[in-house]
């Protein structure tokens, strides 16, 4: 018999990944990978994650398992030295002060940090070091455009090094909204060859587009539901990319991401006032009250519809329609709280709208997790009016929270929310998202069907297993052994 380390179906993993909870986090992608190694694990797979060590991210009781290991990138050398997080699985970080140690993930104040190229650039290289010195993989998992260099680098210059000799890349694309464009110029800074520079290969309307990298040179590629694989085919939801997703058609797939029950759950939740369970919805009112108390909304509040809303603030996620729609939200008698920090011209929306209407709108601009639960439990309903949507995990916890949720079918939004557990609009206009919105508070008014309408939600179960099992046919798939 062959050691466990031969079997074939048991796949060694290494995730490339910007972010993964708990230790850095701006969206939905640091829930993903922050979760799905562990659940992989059920299937039989080994998987590690790479991420760069950011300021915030403490060494402490991390082990340096990797003290030097240089990336030149032409004649610049950029030290490296690999880190261990003390993770339930190997959790590697690169630390490199001079391109990590920054205040923000990606850039300050919404602008971005004119050297991402060369800090995503120098994280690909070095996430191919841990493959090559750390942790021998069969599948580099890449997410997002600031892994994306993992695959153009394997397949160019790393072309015929044994090293990675049968070694398969898989793209996730999280948000084709966010594409990593450069000037032309980038190409020699990262030590790319000039070929690299096509139409079918990097080349973006006169730009170097690391997205496209990822999309063109991956042996795969998935995005975060079915709809959404889909829709990016599609000059709508494209981005102008489209076409070299259609002409990738055959190797692109969906895949819902799932939930993290360990941290979404209303009857073990750490940041409730008191736990609840569809059996016993009592604690759900008691989390109205407190969070109406925390926003400073009226007691009136408690017997009408309370709409919560956790978002970052960008032209994705719906915020101009809310706008057009508020008036005739707010005549319906229901109250709004929102959470949510993005671009200052959507915060000011929001501002306004809570200026406007200061005893039935209440705002928070900022991150803050544990108000993120606490808007989850205390509404009645979760509003997701986004212009696209991947996956969207906000509409899915709200389902476990007994949080009814009123969202536009797009993406995963449109594949996780069906009749009798949530209300869907399609056109992207303020006035299909106040017809939605009248039909939720028409629900509500009949209290009976409404709780039966929440525990449909609470009993669904979007618990990473399927996906995970998912991920690993496709690991599978790639390593040709399927
Ligand atoms: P996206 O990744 O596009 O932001 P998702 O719905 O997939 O959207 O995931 C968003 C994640 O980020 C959720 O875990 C949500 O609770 C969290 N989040 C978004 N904005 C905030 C905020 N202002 N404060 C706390 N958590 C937030
Ligand atoms: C992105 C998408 C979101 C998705 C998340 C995790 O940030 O905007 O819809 O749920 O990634 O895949």
């Amino acid at each position: 018999m062959l050691p466990a380390c031969y079997n074939s179906d048991v796949a060694r993993v290494l995730m490339v990944s910007p972010e993964a909870a708990p230790l850095a986090k701006t969206g939905g992608l640091a829930d993903v990978v922050g979760a799905l190694p562990t659940a992989l694990g059920a299937y039989g797979d080994e998987v590690a994650v790479v991420m760069p060590r950011y300021a915030g991210i403490d060494l402490k009781g991390a082990r340096r398992v990797y003290d030097s290991l240089p990336v030149y990138l032409g004649r610049a050398r950029f030290d490296t030295a690999i880190y261990q997080a003390a993770e339930a699985f190997p959790f590697y970080l690169v630390d490199c002060p001079p391109l990590y140690d920054r205040k923000g993930l990606y850039g300050e104040s919404g602008v971005d940090y004119p050297d991402n190229h060369i800090r995503f650039a120098v994280f690909a290289r070095a996430a191919l070091g841990v493959a090559r010195f750390l942790f021998r993989t069969d599948i580099l998992h890449c997410h997002d455009w600031q892994s994306a260099l993992v695959p153009v680098y394997l397949k160019t210059m790393l072309a015929s090094d044994p090293t990675f000799l049968g070694v398969k890349t898989l793209f996730t694309i999280h948000n084709l909204g966010y594409q990593g464009l450069f000037p032309k110029t980038a190409l020699a800074e990262v030590a790319l060859n000039a070929s690299v520079y096509r139409p079918d290969g990097m080349e973006f309307f006169g730009k170097v587009s690391y997205i496209k990298g990822g999309i063109a040179f991956a042996d795969g590629l998935s995005t975060v539901s079915p709809t959404y694989a889909r829709e990016i085919q599609t000059p709508e939801y494209g981005f102008g990319l489209d076409g070299v997703l259609r002409a990738r058609t055959a190797v692109l797939e969906g895949i819902l991401n799932g939930v993290d029950y360990r941290d979404w759950n209303p009857e073990t939740d750490r940041f409730l006032p008191t736990p609840y369970s569809a059996g016993d919805l009592g604690g759900k009112r008691i989390c109205k009250r407190e969070l109406l108390r925390e926003f400073g909304l009226p007691e009136a509040a408690m017997e009408r519809p309370l709409i919560g809303m956790v978002s970052r603030l960008t032209s994705q996620k719906g915020a101009d329609i809310l706008v057009e729609a508020v008036d005739g939200i707010v005549a319906e008698d229901v109250y709004l709280v929102a959470l949510g920090s993005g671009e200052p011209r959507y915060e000011e929306s929001f501002r306004s709208m809570a200026a406007r209407y200061p005893d039935r709108i209440a705002v928070r601009i900022g991150y803050d997790n544990p108000l993120a639960h606490r808007v989850e439990a205390g509404a009645d309903m979760f509003l997701m009016p986004s212009r696209y949507e991947p996956c969207g995990l906000n509409q899915i916890y709200s389902l476990g929270y007994g949080t009814v949720p009123v969202v536009r079918a797009t993406g995963g939004l449109d594949d996780t929310i069906e009749e009798g557990i949530g209300f869907k609009f399609a056109e992207y206009s303020g006035a299909a998202l106040l017809e939605a919105v009248r039909s939720a508070v028409r629900a509500f008014a009949d209290g009976d069907a409404w709780r039966e309408t929440m525990r449909r939600g609470m009993a669904k179960d979007f618990s990473w297993k399927k996906s995970a099992g998912a991920y690993s046919a496709l690991y599978q798939r790639l390593a040709g052994r399927r």
